[in-house]
């Protein structure tokens, strides 16, 4: 295990489950954020995810979930996202040991390339759960989303002392519409499982403050970090793969330079073939 650390921020290259063990403070963190490997086979780095049975996959899961809800503190949130197919399990597991407040549906689209004897898979499962129902962060003003009522006009509230449009801003369902990080956009690295920095902008606005300890135990290109260190909160992530620890560094800590290797960001080439970069590599992994 090593670990990193700049001003409030912490990067630890290790195991999961080791660096929370050894590491993270029992009732320290205010919110953890976990996408772990989902058991569908997608290659990270050396990494290969995919368990030898289902329930080889959940024991294992259960392992960090337990740690996870040592680490978090009595008023703390947790989101853990994991594949459709395991997504029963962990909430069966969870809803027993946390409050689940909801269960969330990321949903997003492809460019065209689609399943032909099933309906592909568009959306990605996510829990948010807290430890104490009656006492967790929940900033619903800093999130919210434009109330699509089908009027074409702001509609006047003649109710009020004095007349006003109505309140056009609401807060989020549990239903999220974000694209997944394709090649041509600024933020995408060099990942099979990279999540958009808007979606870590809405899990750590609503459910932590300014100054607030936000984990991420399976970092891959740090977003969580990325979008933790703008939002002014305290980041630890956690990375098993050396190749992700550099994008981390890069990313979350600016460095350009790490033991004599340059680091720099993904090279793009612009030369598209028939699908776009990102639906092949969806249907190698057979999730169109
Ligand atoms: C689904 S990805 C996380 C993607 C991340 N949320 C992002 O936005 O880039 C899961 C990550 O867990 C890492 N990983 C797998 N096993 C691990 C372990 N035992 N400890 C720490 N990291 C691990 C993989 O290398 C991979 O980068």
């Amino acid at each position: 295990m090593k670990k990193f650390k700049q001003g409030y921020n912490t990067i630890y290259h290790g195991d999961a489950l080791d660096v929370l063990a050894k590491e993270i403070e029992d009732s320290s963190m205010d919110l953890i954020f976990v996408d772990p490997p989902y058991n569908i086979g997608k290659k990270f780095g050396s990494f290969l995810d995919k368990w030898n049975t289902l329930d080889d996959y959940l024991l294992w899961s259960y392992k960090w979930i337990d740690q996870c809800i040592r680490a978090l503190k009595p008023t703390g949130s947790m989101y853990i996202m994991t594949s459709t197919q395991a997504m029963p399990y962990f909430d069966i597991y969870i809803s027993k040991r946390l409050k689940v407040l909801s269960r969330i549906v990321w949903h997003y689209d492809s460019s065209g390339v689609q399943a032909k004897n099933y309906f592909g898979s568009l959306y990605e499962p996510i829990l948010h759960c807290v430890k104490s129902p009656n006492n967790y962060v929940f900033n619903s003003q800093d999130i919210l989303v434009e109330a699509k009522t089908g009027s074409k006009r702001n509609l006047i509230d003649y109710r009020k002392p004095e007349p006003k449009p109505y309140n056009n801003f609401k807060v989020p369902g549990n239903v999220w519409y974000f694209p997944r990080v394709r090649y041509r956009m600024d933020e995408y690295e060099e990942h099979p499982s990279q999540k958009p920095e808007v979606l870590l902008e809405r899990i750590i606005k609503a459910s932590s403050n300014a100054g607030d300890y936000v984990l991420d135990p399976f970092a891959g290109t740090f977003t969580t970090g990325s979008v933790a260190k703008k939002l002014n909160r305290q980041f630890i992530g956690i990375e098993e793969q050396y190749e992700y620890i550099k994008t981390g560094l890069r990313r979350v800590f600016g460095f350009v330079e790490l033991e004599g290797e340059f680091l720099k960001g993904p090279q793009k080439n612009y030369n598209k073939t028939k699908y776009d970069q990102d639906d092949v590599q969806d249907i190698f992994y057979g999730l169109l």
